[in-house]
Parts: structure tokens; sequence; C-alpha cells
């Protein structure tokens, strides 16, 4: 039972995951000095930078990344903040146990900017989704979806903050029933065995 965890950045989603005390086995960066590759050093999990600057594609890229991953032969691939777009070979390889947190209530919003532009729309909610991986992007089988309210003063931090807290909160819900052996996806549609709830609301903060 081990995950590899994925990220570009900061990290703060790996944290979470970290303090479900969810069995990470290695963290892989694209991005040298990425502030997760030290949150996970900290805690003595062995880390890994392949950065795809180094390669002239994208396939190129992928295959070293991938054989850096199956070193840890994990159960599931959980992208935190990795922002690489993948092909379709990377996700046939780990098709059904990649997972993916995205900041918006897919289908709305995919891609990049979602705050900004959730914004500019005049959303009234917003929120976050954790999806399975598919080749389109940010279109995989949804398992679980935050809500939080947009207010008329929201500025892009203040929004992102508040989605942020759900995103610590739904992701290692989602991983836990995936090692669980809970999800089942049927013609693309994701049900917890239990009939856990698959959305949270939060009209508090
Ligand atoms: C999160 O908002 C995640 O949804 C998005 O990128 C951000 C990563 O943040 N894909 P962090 O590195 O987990 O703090």
């Amino acid at each position: 039972m081990s995950i590899v965890v994925l990220i570009s950045g900061r990290g703060s989603n790996l944290q979470a995951i970290l303090d479900a005390d969810l069995p990470v086995t290695a963290v892989i960066s694209n991005v040298a000095g990425a502030g997760g590759l030290e949150l996970a050093a900290r805690r003595g999990i062995p880390t890994r930078v392949v950065k795809h600057g180094d390669f002239q594609t994208r396939e190129a890229y992928e295959e070293v990344l991938a054989a850096e991953i199956d070193r840890f032969a994990p159960k599931l691939l959980a992208h935190a903040g990795f922002m690489r777009i993948v092909t379709a070979g990377y996700v046939a390889r780990y098709a059904g146990r990649m997972l993916n947190i995205h900041p918006s209530l897919l289908p709305s919003f995919t891609g990049l900017r979602t705050h900004e532009r959730a914004l500019a729309a005049g959303a009234k909610l917003h929120g976050c989704t954790v999806h399975f991986v598919t080749p389109e992007l940010d279109a995989g089988p949804i398992v679980i979806q935050a809500a939080v309210p947009v207010l008329a003063n929201d500025s892009v931090e203040t929004l992102s903050k508040r989605v942020l807290r759900q995103e610590h909160i739904v992701y290692p819900r989602a991983i836990r029933w995936f090692l669980e052996g809970k999800l089942v996806i049927d013609n693309g549609r994701v049900s917890v065995k239990g009939n856990d709830a698959q959305y949270l609301f939060d009209d508090k903060s």
C-alpha cells in the first residue's frame, strides 16, 4: 500500500496528505526547490526531482519520470499541484490509479487561473474537485467535490484560500477511499462503497 505524490510547488496538499497519515513512500517534483520537497524530506520521505526542461519531448521526460515512480511500485499516484500536462501514454500506464486535485467545481473552469476566472464570471459558488486522471485535461471521473460561496468582496487571494482549506479536507478523504478499495467507477461515474457523501459545502468561512 503506497502512494507516490507528484508536485510542482509549495505542497500544502501534500502536507494535508501527510498529516492524514496516508502512506506516502515518495514525493517527486518537476521543479527543483519546490517547497513540498522540503516538507517530505523533513519527514524522512524519499524525494526526487525530474525536471521537464531537461528533456526534448514530453515522452522522453515521462519515460524517466515513470521509471522513478515505478521504483516505488505505488498503488496510487497522486498529482498534488503537479503543473504538467501529461500524455495519453503516461495516463494509460497509471489508468485507474491516478488522482488529481483541481481548484474548481469541474467541469467548470478546467485549466489555469480558476479563481480569477470564477470571479470574472460572477460565479456564486466555487470549489475544488478530486478526480481520476484521464487523457483529457481535468475531465476524469469525479470522486469528490467541495463547494464554497463566492463573496461580494472576494479577491483571488481570499477565494483561493477558502477553496484551499477544502482541498486539504477532500484530497486525503478521496485517497483513503481509494486505498480502502471503496471507489467504484461505472460508466465514468464514481461511487463510494458505503455511500459516504461525495460532496462538502462550507458556507461558514
Ligand atoms: C492547488 O490549488 C491545487 O488544486 C492546484 O495547485 C495548487 C497546489 O497547491 N492543482 P499546493 O502545492 O498543494 O499547496
